[in-house]
């Protein structure tokens, strides 16, 4: 079978790329996506027609259809994950690898003829808006229809991204498999799938930018416009030529003046950041508007002045929903009305969707997430916790106007935190760029003590861990040559903290819209507007700095969430000697520079340092 017939594009390399994958998975026929409405309508409904797709009660959810995946194919698979560049030391010592060749060997073997009976779908993509100096053009093949719908959603997708491409653009081949060919005859199951983990494969080659994801259709395994390609492929391409490539969302906040200033925000999967993305700014916040850009990847170059501008490089939502409620997140639950896909979530007796933590009580009976009848007092949940929305970013209410200007927005404050229930303030600002990059190499989340032994806090490095294409060490290093750029202005790097605890093990701050007393503080304080004092971690606001309309909360519970103990600061800079050293001589010495400075400052500073007064 040859595509090139009837392949819509002038791209020669495209339309042999797309001959060479057919000759070796062998479907039946091939399908250019031309991304329309029609396109995406018939592939919906003949997944209703073969049992993957259950159409929703049109009165409560319009054209939307839930999904149910495999119960063995729920989630990114990051043990299956590899960076194949042709050193190992180029991928790093926090990345699986093999060698390109012998992974080759591998997948080509599993791919010949895994499309059998199957339609091999090819998907032009864009990442960011479609001609944007930022974006970046892919072509995902697939020979899954649910990759088709979703990637509809969450990328700009079909012919005009072919036109943008022209007779010799530049795109990144991706290429997926759900890794189960039918046999004539054979009748297909709603969720196809690879079924031994051992053959599941999210393989990334750095060096000649191409992905081959086989044997799993889910979220971030088989979008691969997502994680596989905006962050690993993406970061080791920012590193190349000079960007930034960050799991970050980008916020736009506006002053009652009118003042606008945007910031990026970095923290782990499942850390609220869909909620941040479209915080509303609470009580006492008269005339604030807080704007979403994306909720997950942001990609940002220098612009002509040297400013940092961010587009996101996405299209659409692919949020976790338990939790979602329009107490936690209104703007999300908005967004989610009407043409989107749930995966794995549970279905009401009225044909709508739900999941555990929306608004109001359980319903009294559903079919839950892997198609079986649930009633509230049952002990397991009714949605996986990895149950997902997919949903058009263009539905969310706040979205800024400017999400789409190809020139992206401007950068002026970074954010990176974690979750951690003791001595990390609620927020604190760099003293430098390096000391920035220090304190987002060194974020993460506590764990339990079971899950990782000795080290209390397990580190996700700018939330970079699970996606980052090259060596960590050396992901560090470009950020602090970033610093060092004279025609880069790189904006000041704050580290925050919600989660901290009080002798009950209670949260002490509210967080979710509250936050916006602190991201007006990192507002005020680019703006030359705040004032702030130098701690052993940073510079911090004292109680008067933060604004306070609108909620009852004191200085006692100031001091709970701020005052920094001598002794767990001075930990913190014991426990880095250990994580620095496992990166032997690939850390940038700036890193342990800092590591060093902190000590200092927490050697010098008094048992308990409070900036509460
Ligand atoms: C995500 C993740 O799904 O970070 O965005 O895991
Ligand atoms: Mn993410």
């Amino acid at each position: 079978m040859t595509a090139t017939g009837s392949a819509p594009t002038s791209n020669a390399k495209l339309a042999a790329w797309v001959d060479e994958i057919a000759a070796m998975c062998k479907p039946d026929q091939v399908h250019w996506c031309d991304g329309s409405q029609e396109e995406y309508d018939r592939l919906s409904e003949e997944m209703v027609q073969s049992g993957t797709f259950t159409r929703l009660n049109p009165e409560k959810r319009p054209n939307s259809y839930l999904c149910r995946s495999h119960p063995s194919d729920v989630a990114r698979v990051e043990n299956r994950t590899f960076i194949c560049s042709e050193k190992q030391e180029e991928a790093g010592i926090t990345n699986n690898w093999m060698a390109p060749d012998e992974m080759k060997a591998i997948l080509r073997k599993q791919f010949d003829g895994c499309m059998r009976g199957r339609t091999m779908y090819v998907i032009p993509f864009s990442m960011g808006p479609l001609g944007s100096p930022i974006a970046k053009i892919g072509i995902e093949i697939t020979d899954s229809a649910y990759v088709v719908v979703n990637m509809r959603i969450m990328t700009r997708m079909g012919q005009a991204v072919l036109d943008v491409l022209g007779s010799d653009g530049f795109f990144i081949p991706t290429l997926h498999s759900v890794g189960a060919p039918l046999e004539p005859g054979q009748k297909d199951v709603p969720w196809p799938c690879e079924g031994d983990i051992e053959r599941k494969y999210i393989v990334h080659f750095p060096e000649t930018r191409e992905i081959w994801s086989y044997g799993s259709g889910y979220g971030g395994n088989a979008l691969l416009g997502k994680k596989c390609l905006a962050l690993r492929i993406a970061s080791v391409m920012a590193r190349d030529e000079g960007w930034l490539a960050e799991h970050m969302l980008i916020l736009g906040l506006e002053s009652p003046e009118g003042e606008k200033t945007y910031i990026g925000a970095a923290f782990p999967s499942a850390c609220g950041k869909t909620n941040l993305a479209m915080i509303l700014p609470p009580e006492g916040f008269k005339g604030w508007k807080a704007l979403t850009v994306g909720d997950d990847i942001a990609w940002m170059r220098p612009g002509p002045d040297g400013t940092l501008r961010a587009i996101n490089p996405e299209y659409g939502f692919f949020g976790v929903a338990p939790g979602t409620s329009y107490d936690s997140n209104p703007m999300a639950m908005e967004s989610i009305k009407e043409n989107s896909i749930f995966t794995n979530v549970a279905l009401t007796d009225d044909g709508d969707v739900w999941w555990e933590g929306m608004d109001g009580d359980p319903p009294a009976h559903a079919i839950d997430w892997k198609g079986n009848d649930w009633t509230p007092d049952m002990d397991h949940p009714a949605a996986h916790p990895n149950s997902r929305f997919t949903a058009p970013a263009s539905q969310c209410p706040t979205i800024d106007p400017a999400w789409e200007d190809p020139a992206g927005v401007p950068i002026s404050a970074f954010l990176f935190g974690g979750r951690l229930s003791k001595t990390f303030p609620l927020v604190y600002q760099s003293l430098s760029h390096e000391h920035g990059v220090f304190m987002a190499a060194t974020m993460g989340s506590e764990a339990t003590a079971a899950a990782i032994g000795q080290e209390a806090i397990r580190r996700d490095p700018f939330a970079m861990l699970p996606f980052i294409g090259y060596d960590m060490a050396d992901y560090w290093g470009h950020w602090v040559a970033m610093g060092k750029r004279t025609d880069v202005k790189m904006p000041p790097i704050f580290r925050v903290n919600w989660f901290r605890k009080d002798e009950n093990g209670k949260f002490i701050w509210p967080g979710f819209g509250q936050n916006m007393r602190v991201l007006k503080w990192v507002v005020d304080r680019v703006n030359g507007k705040a004032e702030a004092v130098e701690s052993p971690f940073g510079l911090m606001p004292r109680y008067n700095d933060l604004t306070w309309t609108g909620i009852d909360f004191d200085t006692v519970k100031y001091h709970g969430i701020t005052d920094i103990n001598r002794e767990g600061a001075l930990g913190e800079a014991e426990a880095l000697k250990e994580y620095f050293a496992k990166f032997g001589s690939a850390l940038p010495p700036e890193l342990e520079k800092q590591r060093q400075a902190l000590a200092d400052r927490a050697g010098k500073a008094p048992e308990v340092w409070s900036s509460a007064a």
